[in-house]
This record gives C-alpha cells, structure tokens and sequence, in this order.
C-alpha cells in the first residue's frame, strides 16, 4: 500500500520520513563538523560543497512530502493517547515540516548572499543557481545566523520528536513507532 490509509501510514510517507530523517541528521552533524575553526580549509570546501548536495537533496524530498502529506489522509491517532499528546505530536509535525522547507531555505540564501560568489555544485554533476538576492557581508551574517538557529531549533525537536517516539514504544508499548516501520494493520 503506497498511499497512506485512515488507519496507517503508506510506503510513500514511510519512505520519504525516514529518508529525510537520515539526512538531516546527517546534516546536522556534517553542518557542525565542518564550521569548526581548526578545521583544514581544503576539506572544509570539499565538506561545503558535499553539505549543499545532500542539503538540496532533503530540500527537493522535503517538497515533495509536503505535497504527499496534503494529497494523502492523515492516520487518526493510535487510541489511548490524550488530548494533550495529540495536539503536542501535531504541533511538532507541523513544526518539523515547516523546518524541513525553512532550514535549507536558509542554507540556500546563505550561500547566495555571500560576497565569496562560491557556485554550489550538485554532486559535481551540475551548478545550482543562486537565489536572486544582493551579495553583502550583511545580509550573507544574517542569513548563517538564521540557518544555524533554524538547523539547531531543528535538531533540539528532533531529539524531542524521536524519544516522544522511544517512549511510546518501549514504556507505553504502543504502536505509535510500529506503524511508521511498518504498514500493515496493528491493533493492540
Ligand atoms: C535540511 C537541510 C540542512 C540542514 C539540517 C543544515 C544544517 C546545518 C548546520 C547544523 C550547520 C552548522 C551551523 C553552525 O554551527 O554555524 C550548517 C552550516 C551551513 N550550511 Fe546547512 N543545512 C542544511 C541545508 C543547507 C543548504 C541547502 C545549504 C546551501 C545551499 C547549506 C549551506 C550551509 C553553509 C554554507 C553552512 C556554513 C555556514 C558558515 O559559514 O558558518 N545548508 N548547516
Ligand atoms: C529529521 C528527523 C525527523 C523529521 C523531520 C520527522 C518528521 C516527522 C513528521 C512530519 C511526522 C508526521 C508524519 C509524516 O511524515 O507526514 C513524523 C511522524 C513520526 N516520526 Fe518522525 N521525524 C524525524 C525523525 C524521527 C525519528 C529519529 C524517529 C524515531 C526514533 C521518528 C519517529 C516518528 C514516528 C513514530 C512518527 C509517527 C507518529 C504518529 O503516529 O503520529 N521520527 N515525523
């Protein structure tokens, strides 16, 4: 089944959530390691222009998702859950939706507003146009700023997001992790 139903997610939304989660953490890390200062300025190019790739990569599957998450029926929540659990976990995935468009958003107006004029190679394969925004030492600070505030807001409800998950799983015993491995019907 491809297609979410009223009662479990479909391989589309389970491929693509997990697919975007393992970018992301990978970004978050790779974006971390190499904006250290001691880092050797040649790997720190290479590690630039690898985090754009996979950066445009998760901006492109992140698109894709929210068009798949307004075309598919949302699963009515796993029963037994209260009335704050289930207005927190949809605010969450509303917040880490937006943050998934938002955050290389921010990357991407970064790296076009700054006075270097770095082009951005997709995999070496192809360049990727610069946003048409003014060049200035301005607006290339503000726009880092925001990307690392937006990407460490990120990781911060990340790390909440994945252990409200753990905690359903192994002290509540729900089957709120199953059904986003799984899409078959489990009923406990
Ligand atoms: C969801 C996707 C992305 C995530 C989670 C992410 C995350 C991060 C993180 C955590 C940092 C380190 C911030 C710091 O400690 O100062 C960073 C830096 C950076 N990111 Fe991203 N990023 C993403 C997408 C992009 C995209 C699409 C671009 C550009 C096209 C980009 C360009 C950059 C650049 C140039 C830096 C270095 C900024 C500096 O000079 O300090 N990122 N990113
Ligand atoms: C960058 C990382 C992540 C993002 C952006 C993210 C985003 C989302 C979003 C938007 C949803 C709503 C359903 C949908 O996909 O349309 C969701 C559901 C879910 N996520 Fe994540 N997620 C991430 C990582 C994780 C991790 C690491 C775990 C587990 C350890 C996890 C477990 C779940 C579960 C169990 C659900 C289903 C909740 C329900 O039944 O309502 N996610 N996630």
């Amino acid at each position: 089944m491809l297609r979410n139903r009223r009662d479990a997610f479909g391989w589309g939304t389970i491929a693509l959530h997990w697919s975007i989660a393992l970018l992301i953490i990978g970004l978050i890390v790779l974006g971390y390691v190499m904006t250290r200062p001691d880092i050797d300025p040649a790997l720190q190019f290479d590690l630039f222009q690898w985090h754009k790739s996979f950066g445009f990569t998760a901006l492109a599957l992140s698109a894709i998702r929210v068009i798949w998450w307004l075309a598919n029926a949302h699963p009515a929540p796993v029963a037994g859950l209260s009335a704050f659990e289930k207005r927190a976990s949809t605010i969450t995935h509303w917040l880490l939706v937006g943050l998934t468009i938002t955050v290389p958003m921010a990357g991407w107006a970064l790296a076009s507003t700054s006075t270097l004029g770095i082009p951005t190679f997709f995999f070496n394969r192809m360049v990727i146009p610069h946003l048409p925004m003014e060049k200035s030492a301005g607006a290339e600070a503000f726009w880092t700023n925001a990307h690392a505030i937006l990407a460490y807001g990120l990781a911060a409800l990340v790390l909440l997001h994945a252990a409200a998950a753990l905690y359903h799983h192994f002290l509540r015993r729900d089957t709120v992790l199953l059904r986003m491995l799984r899409n078959e019907r489990r009923e406990r």
